[in-house]
């Protein structure tokens, strides 16, 4: 599933809320845009479990929220690559790496680390 969020910033203590929890459907991947960031959003399972990542394939740019999520991984729907989604790496080629930003949810919403800058 490919959604298209658009988050209103709230950082705090370099945190910024994303969405409530529930607008993530479990097993299932969502884009979001926060600021001039762009991000993959994983649900992976209830009781919830996420991770957030860049969004482009880092590839050649590719949709990773729309890639199909299998388990704790995902592949890009431009070539196929796979991404284990616990460690970021690509499993088809070594030293490839997705970012992952840290994320916590809070009063039930959906929290992410971004970098500044
Ligand atoms: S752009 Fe993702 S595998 Fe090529």
């Amino acid at each position: 599933m490919f959604a298209r969020y658009d988050s209103r910033i709230m950082s705090r203590d370099g945190w910024t809320r994303l969405l409530p929890v529930s607008d993530f459907p479990v097993g299932r991947a969502c884009f979001v845009a926060s600021g001039d960031h762009e991000l993959a959003v994983f649900h992976l399972s209830d009781p919830d479990r996420f991770i957030v990542t860049q969004n482009s394939c880092p590839h050649a740019g590719g949709n990773l929220a729309a890639g199909e999520m299998n388990g704790a991984c995902v592949t890009c729907p431009w070539h196929q690559w796979e991404f284990n989604l616990d460690t970021g790496r690509c499993t088809l080629s070594e030293g490839v790496t997705l970012l992952r930003y840290e994320c916590r949810i809070e009063s039930g919403d959906l929290y992410v680390r971004l970098p500044s800058g």
